[in-house]
This record gives C-alpha cells, sequence and structure tokens, in this order.
C-alpha cells in the first residue's frame, strides 16, 4: 500500500509557546492544543467507529499522518473551550485511505449557528486551511457531513487542528452544552453513571409516570455474552441504570455465549399482574429462530425465563415485537418463513403463549408475503394501526416500509417509506426497533431506531426523531432533525421542519 503523508504546514498557531505567567493557584496553563493530543474518546461519532486519536500517525485513518484526527463524513466533534481560548485553526480534507467516491463538507457551528464551512470537497483536493477567533465561544462543533450517495464511511481529517488558549485546557465532550437536555440522534447516550446505554434493538413501556426500556447488552460484543439490559426514566432523556435484569447465564446455553438474544420487548398483563418479556433467541447461524419468554412480577425485574417456542405454524421466529391492544390483546409481530413474511399472532389472555387453536386470519396473519421486511414496531392511533419495518440486509440500513390496517390481523396495506428528506432511503442509516407515543403531545409520535455499527456493536448508537400523525390518516413524515425536545413539539417543530432546505446534517 501505497503510504500518503500530508505536507506538514508549519501553522503560526502550532508554534507558539506556552511561556504565558499565571497566578500561583489558578491551576492553568496555556499555549496551544492540538486536538488530535485531546480526549476525544467522548466524540459524537455519527457512524462507524470511534476513532482512537493519537498524534502521531491514526491506523485507524488507513494510512500515518502526523497531527491529524480521522473522523468519519457524519461525526460531530464538540470542543469545550472554556474561558480565554483564542483560536482554533488547522485544515480539512478527504483522507487518502477514503473511497474514490469520497465527498464531504467541514463546517464549524455554535450551537445552530454555522461559524465556518468548507467547499465540498472531494478525494484528492488540495487541504483547506481555516482560522477561527473562538474567543466569544465556550463551544464549538466541528462537523462533517458526506454528500447524499457518498460513502458513509468516507473518512475525513482534521488536519493540524489546534486551539491556543489560557487557563483550562479544552476538551471534547458528548454533545453542546446547549443540546444537553435534547435528544441528540446518533450521539453516545449514557445512564446515570457516565455509562453508554446498552438498549440495543430495544423497547420502551410506561408504567405510571415512568418509562423502562429494554434491550440488547452488545457491550460485550455480538453474541449474548452479557444479556437484557434495562434503564428507567421520567423524562426519556434521563435514564438510570437498573441493570441487566435477565442475564445471559441464567438462559439454555446455546442462547449464551455461542448464540443471541435479540429485539427483547415488555409488556404487563394486568390479570396476572406480572411482566412478560418476549425476545428473539437464536444460535447455529439463525436456524434456531424461536420466540423466548421470561416473567417477572416487578418491571425492573430480575426476569426469569420459561420457554423457547415458535409461535404458529412451526414457521422461524426472528426480529420482532409486541403490541397491546386497547381491549387488551396482545400480538406477537415477527420476521417469519426466513424472514420472508411477517407474522402477527394473537397472545391468549395471560400473554404467556399464542392463543390456540391456531387460526389464519382469526388468531394470527401474514403482513406482506414475500416482502422480506424485518425489525417490526407497531403502535395504534386513533383507529388505525401502523407498522414500520426495515427490509432484510443485515447490520446495513435500507428503505423503511409504513404498513396500515383497520384492525391488527390487517388487511396491512403498504403506504410507502415515511422516511423524508437526504438519507431517509437509508432509513438515516437506522433500523427501527419501536415507536412510542411523545408524551404530552397528542398526535406526536416518537421513532426509535438502531444504527448499527457492525465492527462494534456494543457503540451502535440510537436515533430517536419526532413525527406528527393527523388522526385517521394514513401517511405521515419522519424528519431528520440534528437534536429536538419534547417541548418543542407542536406549532416550533413544525415551523422548524417546514423551514428545513435540503442538505442534510447527519
Ligand atoms: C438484522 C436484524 O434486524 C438484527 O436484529 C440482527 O438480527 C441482524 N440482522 C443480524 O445480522
Amino acid at each position: 500500500m501505497v503510504r500518503v503523508r500530508y505536507a506538514k504546514i508549519p501553522i503560526f498557531l502550532l508554534s507558539l509557546s506556552s511561556a504565558l505567567i499565571l497566578p500561583v493557584g489558578a491551576m492553568a496553563t496555556s499555549g496551544t492544543m492540538d486536538l488530535s493530543s485531546m480526549e476525544v474518546k467522548n466524540g459524537i461519532q455519527q457512524w462507524g467507529e470511534p476513532k482512537a486519536l493519537t498524534s502521531n500517525g491514526n491506523p485507524q485513518g488507513g494510512l500515518a499522518f502526523h497531527n491529524a484526527v480521522v473522523t468519519n463524513a457524519n461525526s460531530r466533534l464538540t470542543i469545550l473551550l472554556h474561558k480565554s481560548c483564542q483560536t482554533l485553526a488547522g485544515r480539512v480534507a478527504i483522507d487518502p485511505g477514503a473511497p474514490a467516491s469520497a465527498t464531504a463538507q467541514f463546517s464549524i457551528w455554535k450551537g445552530d449557528t454555522r461559524l465556518w464551512a468548507s467547499p465540498m470537497l472531494h478525494k484528492n483536493d488540495n487541504p483547506v486551511p481555516f482560522s477561527l477567533n473562538v474567543g466569544p465561544y465556550r463551544e464549538v462543533t466541528l462537523k462533517v457531513d458526506r454528500q447524499s450517495g457518498t460513502a458513509f464511511t468516507c473518512r475525513c481529517d482534521w488536519l493540524d487542528t489546534a486551539v491556543t488558549y489560557k487557563g483550562r485546557v479544552p476538551e471534547v465532550v458528548d454533545r453542546p452544552e446547549s443540546w444537553k437536555r435534547d435528544f441528540v440522534p446518533g450521539a453516545v447516550w449514557r445512564d446515570n453513571n457516565g455509562v453508554p446505554i446498552q438498549a440495543h434493538g430495544g423497547g420502551v413501556l410506561k408504567v405510571g409516570n415512568t418509562w423502562f426500556w429494554v434491550g440488547e447488552d452488545k457491550s460485550k460484543g455480538y453474541n449474548n455474552f452479557v444479556g437484557v439490559h434495562e434503564y428507567s426514566s421520567r423524562d426519556l432523556i434521563h435514564w438510570h441504570d437498573e441493570g441487566v435484569v435477565l442475564p445471559a447465564s441464567s438462559l439454555p446455553e446455546e442462547f449464551r455465549s455461542t448464540g443471541v438474544c435479540e429485539r427483547p420487548k415488555i409488556i404487563y398483563n394486568p390479570l396476572t399482574k406480572l411482566y412478560f418479556m418476549w425476545m428473539h433467541l437464536d444460535a447455529h447461524r439463525y436456524t434456531v429462530s424461536e420466540a423466548g419468554l421470561a416473567i417477572a412480577p416487578k418491571v425492573n425485574g430480575p426476569f426469569k425465563y420459561v420457554a423457547a417456542i415458535r409461535p404458529v405454524n412451526n414457521s422461524t421466529f426472528r426480529d420482532m415485537n409486541v403490541f397491546v391492544d386497547k381491549d387488551g390483546s396482545a400480538y406477537l409481530i415477527y420476521a417469519a418463513e426466513n424472514n420472508a413474511t411477517l407474522y402477527i399472532v394473537r397472545l391468549d389472555r395471560s400473554y404467556g403463549a399464542p392463543h390456540r387453536p391456531e387460526v389464519e386470519g382469526v388468531t394470527w396473519a401474514r403482513i406482506a408475503p414475500g416482502g422480506w421486511h424485518e425489525a417490526p414496531a407497531m403502535w395504534r392511533y386513533g383507529s388505525t394501526y401502523y407498522l414500520i419495518a426495515s427490509h432484510t440486509t443485515g447490520w446495513s440500513p435500507n428503505t423503511a416500509s409504513l404498513f396500515t390496517a383497520k384492525s391488527p390481523l390487517g388487511p396491512w396495506v403498504y403506504q410507502g417509506n415515511p422516511f423524508n428528506g437526504p438519507d431517509s432511503h437509508e432509513t438515516f442509516y437506522t433500523q427501527s426497533t419501536c415507536v412510542i407515543p411523545a408524551p404530552g403531545h397528542p398526535g406526536w409520535f416518537i421513532y426509535m431506531g438502531d444504527r448499527w455499527n457492525p465492527a462494534d456493536l456494543g457503540n451502535s448508537r440510537y436515533v430517536w426523531l419526532p413525527f406528527h400523525i393527523t388522526k385517521g390518516s394514513n401517511h405521515f413524515d419522519v424528519d431528520w432533525h440534528s437534536h429536538w425536545n419534547l417541548k418543542d413539539l407542536g406549532t416550533t417543530l413544525k415551523a422548524y421542519v417546514k423551514s428545513l432546505t435540503p442538505g442534510g446534517s447527519h
């Protein structure tokens, strides 16, 4: 492989010495802080692996650079500047290790205000220099947006990028201070202990005034090494760690470290006063394909494994979800027939088994036969039932499908792709997992998606986006928001959506 090095341009900022004398006790220094020397593991990578940043060569950039920070197109690094930071300067370029078609734009933001933007850069373009007075700002965000249609893994370099400062050294943080109370789709989402949330392929259940989020803990990798993790929240933003409520060790051996436990969801049965966790259990390259059931007397467990079954027709059971209707009937919705067809199956009154005897069209139904859908998320608004599902491309994003029906067992009618705007054909690089009502705003819902990172599944991100349904309508749009707040749902967000210009920012 040819090794490429950017010519190192001596930027005057980088040569500033740290000779300023500070008052005794200020515990402060001054000088130039190179971005590549900052602790950036908390930066927001919108897609792909987190980059270990080093000042002397970056193996993950594919090639060796000095003083380069390599991010992906679709990344954000927010730098906390503290007082007395003065100048931010450097150069930007597409990494020589990026695909030939790589095209991306670099920009620097203060909150929602763009301070600087590069032209749209292509691979092999010369690095573009920038120098900004950041004195007035306490934080700035370095963003890279790929051009729609170009590889999302394309590597992009912040070369020789450094801040001159007096006082505390600049740091890289998860998100701008002003977004701390916002949903930030694609950002690292930390629990009350500051640990990234592990609830992939998850679902959210509201009990009283608390939401409970369960999902796959992939912190140790793809297989079921850990189990099902749960978190609780009063505002859907701040999540308290409830721990692993169904440990892998409590499942039959084939579903532990050599198998998988995917897409767990919880429902509550008021008759038995028990919580039922249904999940997809699998092993041997997804050939076991069964529905797992675990039960607990409390929503936060511990859950006890009960059984693994194939609900109807002995058909395969893979990506799944649950839905409880207003009349108390509960349903399993899942990818059956080796993922070719979605099934919806009514459970019996206990929620612990399928309704028997099974009669197609009466206790269960096929949805979109041969349509190759998975990752179903179902909900009801008014008298219309909605179902979003992805197509079947492993961990890679694809175009979502919306279906609507007047009864859970259908007929379900295909209504197109509900995602709107740039990258909507890739569902904003996500796969559906759940849809919940947005509290306090009738007609508003929250789409919960997984942005899978196949190379490091535990570092997959969550993308939650709000959308509005007009009662009775078979259509709605899910738009991208780089950050949003429940309090903005309604007029503000509607106005904001209308004002969105094409271009995308994720
Ligand atoms: C896509 C599914 O939606 C995920 O839950 C997971 O099963 C992956 N496939 C595995 O490739």
